[in-house]
C-alpha cells in the first residue's frame, strides 16, 4: 500500500524552512503533494500560479514522487482528493505548537482517517518565515539564504524599483 501525504501551507512565499521539510517528507512518502493553498481571505504577494510555478521549480531535483497542486477549501478534502492518508506540518518552535495542535486536533475531527505527522525544522531555519523574507526583499536585505533560487528571483522582480 501506497503512504500519500499532502504538504499544505500559504507558501507566500516558500521559504528554506519549507523546502527543507518537503525534502524530508518526499523520502518518508512514496507520493508527496505539496498543496498551495489558495485563501480569498488573505491578499497574497504571489498569485497561486505563481506560487506553484516557483516550488515546483525548487523541488524540481527531488525525484518524481512530489508534485505541486493548488487548493480551495478544507486540507482534508485536498488530502482526500489525493488519496492521502497523513497531512505533513513543519514546526519551527515551541511558538508554533499550540496553532499547529489546534489545526491537528481539527483535521482529525474532520476526517478520522487523516494523520498530522510533524518535522521539525532544521536548526538554521528556525527563525524563517515567509513575512520575515518578504519583508528583508522589501527593503533590498539579502534573502539568498532564506529561499530557495526561483522565490529569490520573484521576490527581488516584485521589489524591484
Ligand atoms: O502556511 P500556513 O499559512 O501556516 O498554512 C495554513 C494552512 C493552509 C495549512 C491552514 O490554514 C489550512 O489548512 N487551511 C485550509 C482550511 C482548513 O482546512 N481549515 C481547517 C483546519 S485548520
Amino acid at each position: 500500500m501506497s503512504r500519500v501525504a499532502v504538504f499544505p501551507g500559504s507558501f507566500d512565499p516558500m521559504t528554506n524552512a519549507h523546502l527543507d521539510v518537503a525534502r524530508r517528507a518526499a523520502t518518508l512518502f512514496d507520493r508527496l503533494v505539496i498543496g498551495v493553498l489558495n485563501n480569498p481571505r488573505k491578499s497574497p504577494l504571489f498569485s497561486v500560479d505563481e506560487r506553484i510555478a516557483q516550488i515546483t521549480e525548487a523541488v524540481s531535483e527531488f525525484g518524481q514522487n512530489v508534485e505541486v497542486a493548488g487548493f480551495d477549501g478544507l486540507t482534508v478534502d485536498f488530502a482526500r482528493r489525493n488519496q492521502a492518508g497523513f497531512i505533513v506540518r513543519g514546526l519551527r518552535a515551541v511558538s508554533d505548537f499550540e496553532a499547529e495542535l489546534q489545526m491537528a486536533h481539527t483535521n482529525r475531527r474532520l476526517q478520522r482517517g487523516v494523520d498530522t505527522v510533524f518535522l521539525m525544522s532544521a536548526l538554521e531555519f528556525g527563525y524563517l518565515s515567509s513575512t520575515l523574507a518578504k519583508e528583508v526583499a522589501q527593503f533590498g536585505g539579502e534573502i539568498g539564504e532564506m529561499v530557495p533560487p526561483p522565490v529569490r528571483s520573484a521576490l527581488e522582480a516584485r521589489f524591484r524599483t
